[in-house]
């Protein structure tokens, strides 16, 4: 699917956010400027719990005070997988309390089995998006997301 612009992105994160579940977690893959974190930032405010900054320097960013907390999560910097121990990445992906989104997920085996696969890819000036799920809940959202992303934006 095409996103054209920053906004369509947005969108296709607002709409995630309006279906993800405490416990959800969505594998986000995708090179240099495709549009993660864009995505992330509907996702956040979708949720009402503010805007998303980058977490390049932070590596993990918590956004409370919404429906859900959102931990986004930035693995372009980690180097080594014990990093990920002291990250606490194991306690955030399955927390019920929230959902765990993760940049650059493909660099370590760290999703869970069941998951949401987002490939953002760059078209031009434009991105494609492709959602896949690797279990029966990352199924769920993706058919109900993608259904979502096909009706005209308004
Ligand atoms: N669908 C789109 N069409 C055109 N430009 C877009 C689209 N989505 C996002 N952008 C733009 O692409 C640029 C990079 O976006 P973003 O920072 O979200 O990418 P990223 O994948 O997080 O990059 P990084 O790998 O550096 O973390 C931004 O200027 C953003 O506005
Ligand atoms: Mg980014």
């Amino acid at each position: 699917m095409n996103l054209p612009d920053a906004d369509a992105t947005r969108r296709a994160g607002a709409i995630l956010g309006g279906l993800v579940q405490g416990g959800d977690s969505i594998a986000l893959v995708g090179d240099l400027g495709a549009g993660k974190t864009t995505l992330v930032t509907g996702l956040v405010a979708a949720i009402g719990a503010g805007d998303a900054a980058s977490p390049t320097f932070s590596l993990v960013n918590e956004y409370v005070g919404g429906r859900l907390i959102v931990w986004h999560v930035d693995l372009y910097r980690i180097d080594r997988e014990r990093e990920l121990v002291e990250l606490g990445l194991e306690e955030m992906l399955g927390d019920r309390r929230g959902v765990c989104v993760v940049e650059w997920a493909d660099k370590f085996a760290v999703m869970p089995r069941d998951h949401l696969r987002i490939e953002l890819a760059h078209d031009g000036d434009t991105r494609s998006i492709t959602l896949t799920g690797t279990g029966p809940r990352g199924q769920a959202l993706a058919s109900a997301a993608s259904a979502e992303l096909l009706q005209p934006a308004r």
